[in-house]
């Protein structure tokens, strides 16, 4: 985008912000000009957490995917929730349609379901309790019982199962993220080879021959918090692109390398500064969650709140 474009558009989004008590939350994946004129990015749960701290806002544009806007307008029943782009959905999250989870509960009766937050409202409403990628070990392991359903990422449930031992049945059977699918435990290990003593972190969405290379594995922000504490001076990156930009703001002296360049969530870049502009002035596209739906995955989602 010319700068002169940009520089306009920031200065309307500014101040249509003032004008309508709004705030904007932006996903660590999202477009850089986006993370800029974001008042806060972070990962999944850090923007659900922090929609709720907003006491005074009446707006809250949430510049992410569906699923994460959903889960900010049913924590926030009093505030009008926006999302940039409709396009913006995660397709991890069709996978598990609340149809499904109920025919996953009826074959395993008595067995805690567990839903990472990347689902649909009515999938959540369905739920015993939810978990991010940031707390699923602290979640699965606070269960009394040694079998858990647990879905729609495959490939967290496998970390899950690792990481707690526990007996995790995932629903359905394969769910996968195709951005995290795009990584390969072959381009690591050359990466590791021509960058000697780099360090290696990935998100828990990766398959488990990618997650086994690396030397830490957590939350975009975890991610983003690991590169600023590590020692390392160079870090393979093992998630969606997005998130170099605050890498490289945060940490100015030290190398990241992306496992990846073309591991790009097409949904999460629908949200542009343009479509921001727009939201703020039409006040579109507001999330309606029913509010039947809306009170079961709540509980749902409170119930992660309490034992995080
Ligand atoms: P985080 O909660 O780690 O930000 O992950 C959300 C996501 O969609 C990763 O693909
Ligand atoms: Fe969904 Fe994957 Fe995109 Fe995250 S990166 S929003 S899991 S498709």
């Amino acid at each position: 985008m010319m700068e002169a474009k940009r520089l306009e558009l920031v200065e309307r989004i500014q101040n249509l912000k003032k004008e309508k008590r709004a705030i904007i939350l932006a996903h660590n994946y999202q477009r850089p000009e986006v993370q800029d004129v974001a008042d806060y990015v972070g990962d999944s749960i850090e923007l659900s957490r922090r929609a709720m701290a907003e006491e005074e806002a009446r707006i809250i544009v949430f510049s992410a995917v569906d699923f994460m806007a959903q889960t900010a307008a049913i924590l926030n029943p009093n505030k009008k929730v926006l999302i940039p782009s409709l396009g913006a959905r995660c397709p991890m999250a069709q996978m598990l349609p609340a149809e499904n989870v109920k025919f996953w509960k009826r074959k395993h009766p008595n067995t805690p379901v567990v839903l990472y937050v990347n689902t649909l409202a009515e999938a959540k409403a369905e739920c015993d309790i939810c978990c991010t990628s940031a707390n699923a070990l602290k979640i699965v392991s606070s269960l009394n019982a040694d079998t858990i359903l647990f879905g729609p990422d495959h490939n967290l449930a496998w970390y899950v199962q690792q990481k707690t031992g526990k007996k995790i049945i995932s629903i359905p059977e394969r769910g996968f993220c195709p951005t995290h699918l795009l990584f390969l435990k072959e381009d690591i290990l050359l990466l590791k080879e021509e960058y000697a003593n780099a360090t290696v972190a990935v998100h828990p969405e990766c398959t488990p021959d990618v997650q086994s290379t690396a030397d830490f594995i957590g939350s975009t922000s975890q991610i983003c918090r690991f590169a600023k504490e590590s020692p390392a001076e160079k870090l393979i990156i093992g998630t969606e692109v997005g998130i170099l930009h605050r890498l490289k703001t945060e940490n100015p002296s030290k190398d990241f390398i992306p496992v990846y360049n073309g591991a790009i969530c097409p949904n999460m870049k629908r949200n542009t500064l343009e479509l921001i502009y727009l939201a703020l002035k039409e006040e579109r596209y507001p999330i309606n969650v029913p509010d039947n739906v809306a009170d079961r995955a709540r509980r749902s989602l409170d119930k992660m709140f309490e034992i995080t």
